[in-house]
């Protein structure tokens, strides 16, 4: 049988993924995927469209760079910072909680952590231990898989559904149906949404905070894209339109704020947690059972973050300082650093819906979804892991929907940032041989 010809050679790509253990690319995780496509590059010399993973395409904030070099010279890398964090760090988070989502927040319940990873992490470890008689985490998916991996190897119970269709008026009905089981601890989504980019509305986060109130259940707010929902300028400190937040609507919040993607700087691992003072102050007995405070603000600091990590890198602690005290003070504009990224997903969503491609979550409520980070798309015919595992063979790479919950197992998610415009011309060179070689009927 001859072989089949297409722009990366089908031997690599298999011998690759059998290498790897993979049965195919379709279950694949994302640093699973990253590792066979930077394997195949090597082997074959030639560059794919990396869009497997979310990863900043821009540089650091240079603010931040410079501080933690001085910290560092200034000899912190020898001492070890306190688990709740350097105050100067604790006092910019809560001004910036102010000044971006109009919501005030004691700075001693603002914590860093090891990027929002770390911060989900301590999060379930202490709220979804604060009742005994509870599960776990329902997540409104789809979602970051990693976060259900932390569950899971806490050894935490969980729920999920695809909010896709329980949008608007359909989300509290939907929402109480789980909460009513009294097995849900706390609540995690992302807005926006990775994968999809959806972004719930000031009402749905509404419905959200008032259900958790009612149910006296725990919201766990993901805004790894801060400000990042393009079609509104979030950017611009103490004035509105702010980045919406269940903050507004219940006390029964926690929120992980990345500076991974709006600051550029997801290599120094440095999140923020914020707790607010109702949820600090919470007190359970059933938390003795695995820390020495029957309260969570207490049990988070010196049983979960000093266990997990001792605290957040020093240096890089002076760095966020630094970087939050500048966009706090109104010097840089940290969204429009970012805004690129919605300008390249004009062009690449474009360039996918011309060749054939449809896109998968293309509706938030009834506007177009905004042009952000991400974005999700199909082909008739395949399912999700053919689709990725077609797309492979023509040097372009993804995940899965179906590996983030997401009940559209035929799509897969595109990340913006790691292909430079230059490289346009040869993405749409690759979609149009590949829908050459998969005429649709
Ligand atoms: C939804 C979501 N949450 C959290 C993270 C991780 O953030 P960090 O780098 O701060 O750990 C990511 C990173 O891609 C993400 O997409």
């Amino acid at each position: 049988m001859s072989k089949r010809l297409t722009p990366i050679d089908t031997e690599v790509v298999a011998r690759r993924t059998h290498d790897l253990g993979l049965k195919d690319l379709g279950s694949a995780s994302i640093r699973e995927i990253k590792k066979i496509i930077d394997l195949i590059e090597a082997d074959t010399g030639q560059k794919f469209i990396r869009m497997e993973m979310g990863v900043p395409g821009l540089p650091a904030l240079q603010v931040g760079v410079a501080a933690q070099i001085q910290a560092l010279k200034d000899g912190v890398a020898a001492i070890y910072p306190d688990i709740q964090g350097i105050p100067e760090l604790k006092h910019e988070i809560a001004r910036f909680v102010k000044l971006f989502l109009d919501v005030e927040v004691e700075a001693e319940h603002c914590i860093p952590t090891v990027g929002s990873m770390m911060g989900g992490m301590a999060a379930f470890m202490t709220v979804n231990r604060m009742w005994g008689d509870r599960e776990g985490t329902l997540y409104l998916d789809p979602g970051f898989p990693v976060q259900k991996q932390q569950c899971k190897l806490l050894g935490h119970g969980y729920m999920s559904f695809d909010v896709y269709n329980y949008r608007g008026d359909k989300l509290g009905p939907k929402l109480e149906s789980y909460l009513k089981t009294g097995k849900v601890s706390s609540i995690l989504y992302c807005s926006p949404n990775n994968p999809s980019w959806i972004c719930f509305t000031d009402a749905e986060l509404r419905t959200i905070g008032e259900l958790a109130t009612r149910y006296n259940v725990i919201v766990v707010e993901d805004l790894a894209y801060f400000a990042m929902d393009f079609r509104h300028d979030y950017g611009k400190p103490g004035k509105p339109p702010y980045q919406p937040t269940v903050a507004k609507y219940t006390q029964n919040y926690i929120l992980l704020i990345s500076s991974s993607k709006a600051f550029s700087y997801a290599g120094e691992r440095i999140g923020m947690m914020v707790l607010s003072d109702q949820v600090w102050n919470l007190q359970s007995p059933d938390l003795l059972r695995y820390y020495s405070s029957n309260q969570l603000g207490h049990a988070l600091v010196f049983g979960a973050v000093y266990a997990i990590s001792a605290g957040t890198s020093h240096s890089a602690q002076y760095a966020l300082a630094a970087m939050l005290k500048a966009v706090n003070n109104g010097d840089i504009d940290f969204v429009a650093e970012v805004r690129e990224y919605g300008e390249k997903a004009k062009v690449m969503k474009r360039l996918f819906v011309e060749n054939g491609f449809k896109i998968v979550y293309d509706k938030d409520l009834e506007e177009p979804v905004a042009d952000g980070f991400y974005f999700t798309f199909s082909y008739p015919g395949l399912s999700g892991g053919e689709l990725l595992s077609e797309l492979v063979h023509y040097g372009i790479s993804a995940i899965t929907l179906g590996i983030t919950g997401s009940e559209h197992t035929e799509g897969l998610r595109a990340c913006t940032s790691l292909t430079k415009r230059e490289q346009f011309p040869m993405l749409e060179e690759r979609l149009k041989r590949f829908r050459k070689d998969h005429p649709v009927a």
